[in-house]
């Protein structure tokens, strides 16, 4: 295929060209209806935010503007099939999900280190998760993606699984040995879905972890806007081999996708496809190598040390993604959260990560080395004017505290009848709702799950040291919902 092409962007040049003009949504007419309030701090956005069908493209999709930039991303990357989404890897990862168990009772076989959007899958669905523990670092208090005989033993325990699905790379840049994990699936027949929603470049340079579809995954989903330059919301999902119905798939999308899709959105993706076929490899090539300056130079902050090689190895993970900049902040004395919130308040520079150790900055292949040496003298000078910091009084977790028992479905405990309780009588009980710190956006306590004290004592003082848990109805966790006794 032509790889110049921008099937999209070139419609969108041609409405204009035409003068094209719809008595059809949306009404603000390419922006004449904006107010000019709106106007001044949006600029020119509204100009060619337009109609999908019946407007960019005929009322039957003629011109398949669509399928043909989706034909040539999946061409791009080595996939057989993709498919643009506007709901971000959120909306992706539960049609994939939906599209590989939805109706089948063997449930899925997952990572319990799954972002909010696969638990919202498994209530969505009303699938049976078969949780696989992620490996745990003790020392340091950071997860690691599962191991192949991890996956392997959760196969011989839930043999009617209908596939198996993993976060990689996570949110901390971490991978799975996705090529091993594919192995064991295929061996019984099954699929794998992998969450790579911090992915989306990876196809792009043989410096950055394996793709999921160069090592055999069957269907990803990824956000174009997280490490690629995409705007918020643009995701796709990759589908490769016959375990997949790709009908199916793109079936479950619909049902969960908006009729009216942001033509913006769908254009940006189009348009970094090409970008990335034609430059992509130089443009990774340059954002690695000022990762690294990156990483040498923060390293040199005493107290501060940037996290590569320990995240690394048999019973840690498998591969790293270099862009991502993690800096263990605990020989400091302060809390990840309060180095971020400093860094925001004082420097007006906002981090990808923040935890109760450690922050990390997400470069990406739009960096250079003006925003580097702003990251290394900002952080710098946070570390400078650092003076006794408090205790941050977290009750932190051992492995087994973590580890909740699933006493119901997600989708009963959080469809059925609930009660509102102090979270001190929360122990014992079964959750009916999310309780996520974000980021990393990882539940610890998911509905279905039966509440144990650490667990409380470990968000309580989490929240009260800068932990933000926003999906709960109490996000500062006073109270908590329950299934009703
Ligand atoms: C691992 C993982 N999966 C899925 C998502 C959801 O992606 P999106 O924000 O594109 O909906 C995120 C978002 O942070 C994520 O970290």
């Amino acid at each position: 295929m032509d790889q110049t092409r921008a099937p999209i962007l070139d419609a969108l040049a041609d409405y204009r060209t035409r003068g094209r003009y719809g008595f059809t949504p949306p009404g603000h007419r390419q922006g004449r209806g904006v107010d000019e309030r709106v106007r001044r701090v949006l600029g020119d956005a509204f100009r060619d935010d337009v109609l999908a069908s019946g407007g960019l493209d005929d009322r039957r999709a003629r011109g398949e503007y669509l399928s043909d930039a989706e034909k040539l991303m999946a061409e791009a990357v080595g996939a057989e099939m993709a498919f643009f989404s506007t709901c971000g890897s959120s909306l992706s990862v539960k049609a994939a999900m939906m599209a590989v168990a939805g109706g089948k009772d063997g449930g899925l076989i997952l990572g319990r280190d799954s972002h909010k959007s696969i638990v919202a899958g498994l209530i969505f669905a009303g699938l049976q998760p078969r949780w696989v523990t992620p490996r745990w670092d003790t020392e340091r208090h950071f997860s690691h993606p599962p191991s192949v005989d991890q996956i392997r033993d959760a196969w011989e325990r839930h043999p009617d699984a209908a596939g198996a699905l993993i976060v990689s790379p996570s949110p901390y840049g971490t991978c799975a040995d996705i090529a091993g994990i594919a192995e064991v699936c295929h061996e019984r027949g099954k699929p794998l879905i992998v969450d790579e929603a911090w992915g989306a470049h990876l196809p792009f340079h043989d410096d950055l972890p394996t793709w999921a579809m160069d090592a055999g995954a069957d269907v990803c989903v990824v956000s174009v806007h997280k490490m690629g330059a995409g705007f918020e919301q643009g995701s796709v999902f990759h589908v490769q081999g016959d375990l997949v119905d790709y009908s199916r798939l793109s079936a479950c999308a619909d049902l969960l996708m908006t009729t009216s899709p942001n033509v913006l959105v769908y254009s940006a993706i189009d348009g970094w496809r090409r970008q990335m076929v034609q430059q992509g490899h130089d443009l990774l090539e340059a954002g690695l190598r000022l990762a690294d300056r990156a990483r040498t130079e923060l390293a040199r902050i005493p107290g501060i040390q940037v996290m590569e090689k320990e995240l690394l190895g048999v019973e840690a993970s498998h591969d790293l993604d270099r862009m991502q900049v993690l800096m263990d902040v605990f020989d400091t004395g302060a809390t990840g959260y309060q180095a971020a919130d400093w860094l925001r308040e004082h420097r007006h520079l906002d981090l990808g990560l923040s935890d109760h150790r450690r922050i990390m900055a997400t470069l990406s292949m739009a960096d250079d080395d003006g925003t580097v040496d702003r990251l290394v003298e900002d952080v710098t000078a946070w570390r400078e004017q650092l003076k006794d910091p408090q205790p941050h009084g977290i009750r932190l977790l051992a492995p087994e505290e973590i580890e909740l028992e699933t006493a119901m479905l997600p989708r009963d405990a959080f469809f059925g009848p609930v009660d509102t309780v102090p979270v001190a009588q929360a122990p014992g009980r079964i959750a009916a709702e999310q309780v996520t710190p974000y980021p990393p956006g990882i539940p610890v306590i998911m509905p279905g799950e039966v509440i144990n004290e650490p667990v409380i004592e470990y968000l309580r003082t989490g929240i009260e040291a800068g932990m933000n848990v926003p999906d709960p109805a109490d996000p500062e966790l006073h109270t908590i919902r329950v299934v009703a006794k």
